[in-house]
């Protein structure tokens, strides 16, 4: 038989907008002993876990627990317990992501109704709330942070709009969560979804969702349905008003999250100890603090990439500040500099999808990989790249204004 050898992945610096390198804390935390899903020291640890996530969230939910799944698990548990057949779903988009939430909310059954913006701008608030007056949703689903594109979106108008009108809101938080304010409360968010892989520096596998009454309510109004269909023969034909998925059915997951502890899938014992840690070191560095950290290190990186000449993707003023989109350099090839980057320094950057594809570099600097040891690794490798490459940069700039953001910071 084939031998195979023994698994030895080599450390990387990884700067992309996710999946990002994890605390050496966690990766402890996922080598303790599993433990049964109902052994009280298990189901102590994920209330702990609910209530962590309350804070991150910024909310006092009832409910804040994560789905067992990468993020679009939680995306889609969240979209399919709440859209019912024929509801209208508004969806603003200006990148890859609003895409995802368009697909996932027709396959529910919804009537779904787009605004797009350019890729590299966000909406302005009015044009979104112009188009729910216009379309008059039940529901408005909307990306929070664009991976694919480095913008972010304000949300709190739109939020505060949507109450307003009693139309529920469901934010993709993926990208923005621990890293970047996400204040569903203040802002009036219904539910959101965050990733586990980026900020939160724990690995993909697991998608912390908050939800409130407001979204439980047409959850169970669902389930009653169900109830009462499965108690008729034949099955009516407004059958599909239940909700179609049982592993991502936020009625039976939040039973088994609630004290009653009724008995859904089996939990993801090490991911609840990996995201229960991440959580920890999220709380005890502190919300604003973490939040601050992620913005020097961005100012330090585009201080550095400025210097050495280069070009920003995007309009700066909605630009995301833990993914920084750079144009590769006219007639570079982009895919060659990615490569010598991760094989000469082990240090990997992301590029780019659909209309951006071979146009852009992305660098994240997200959670443990946001540091200033990984900022100016990165700028004095990828100058180095760039010089190999004949490009012609700035060469001993990038650095230096890294370095003097840093020093203005002591
Ligand atoms: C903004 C955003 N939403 C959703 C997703 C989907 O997450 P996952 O790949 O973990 O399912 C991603 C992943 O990159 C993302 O960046």
């Amino acid at each position: 038989m084939k031998t195979y050898g023994d698994l030895n992945p080599s450390p990387r610096t990884i700067l992309t907008p996710g999946p990002v390198e994890v605390d050496p804390r966690v990766l402890r935390a996922m080598s303790f002993p599993i433990l049964g899903q109902f052994d009280p020291e298990f189901t102590t640890l994920m209330n702990e876990t609910m209530e962590m996530l309350r804070h991150l969230f910024q909310t006092h939910n009832q409910w804040a627990y994560p789905v067992d799944g990468t993020s679009r698990s939680g995306i889609e548990a969240v979209l399919t317990s709440v859209i019912e057949p024929g509801d209208k779903v508004l969806i603003p988009i200006y990148g890859r992501f609003g895409y995802l939430l368009w697909e996932i909310a027709e396959r529910c059954g919804a009537e779904v109704v787009t605004i797009e913006k350019e890729w590299g701008r966000v909406f302005d608030s009015s044009e979104v709330i112009e188009a729910i007056d216009r379309e008059k949703p039940d529901i408005v689903a909307i990306v929070h942070g664009e991976t694919s594109t480095g913008r972010i979106q304000p949300l709190a108008d739109i939020g505060a709009a949507c109450r307003e009108r009693d139309i529920l809101i469901i934010v993709d938080a993926v990208a923005t969560i621990g890293g970047v304010d996400v204040k569903t409360d203040e802002w009036m968010l219904d539910a959101v979804i965050g990733g586990t892989q980026k900020c939160l520096s724990v690995p993909s596998g697991m998608s912390p969702i908050t939800y409130n009454d407001r979204v439980e309510k047409k959850v169970l109004r669902r389930k009653k349905i169900e109830r009462g269909l499965r108690d008729q023969t034949p099955a009516p034909a407004s059958m599909g008003r239940t909700v179609q998925s049982n592993y991502l059915d936020l009625s039976q997951l939040q039973d088994y999250w609630s004290p009653a502890r009724l008995n859904h899938h089996t939990e993801a014992t090490s991911m609840l100890y990996a995201l229960r840690e991440g959580l920890r070191i999220a709380l005890q560095e502190g919300l604003e603090p973490r939040f601050q950290r992620h913005l020097l290190h961005e100012r330090a990186l585009v201080s550095g990439l400025e210097a050495m000449g280069l070009t920003f993707y995007g309009d700066a003023s909605c630009k995301l500040p833990v993914v920084t989109c750079i144009e590769i350099p006219e007639g570079l090839d982009g895919e060659s500099v990615r490569s010598m980057l991760l094989d000469a320094f082990g240090i990997e950057i992301a590029s780019s999808f659909g209309p951006l594809k071979g146009r852009i570099w992305r660098i994240g600097t997200m959670g443990y990989s946001c540091s200033r040891k990984n900022v100016l690794h990165l700028l004095g490798a990828l100058e180095a790249v760039l010089l190999r490459h004949q490009v012609d940069v700035r060469a001993g700039r990038a650095l230096q204004a890294a370095l003097d953001i840093y020093a203005d910071k002591k």
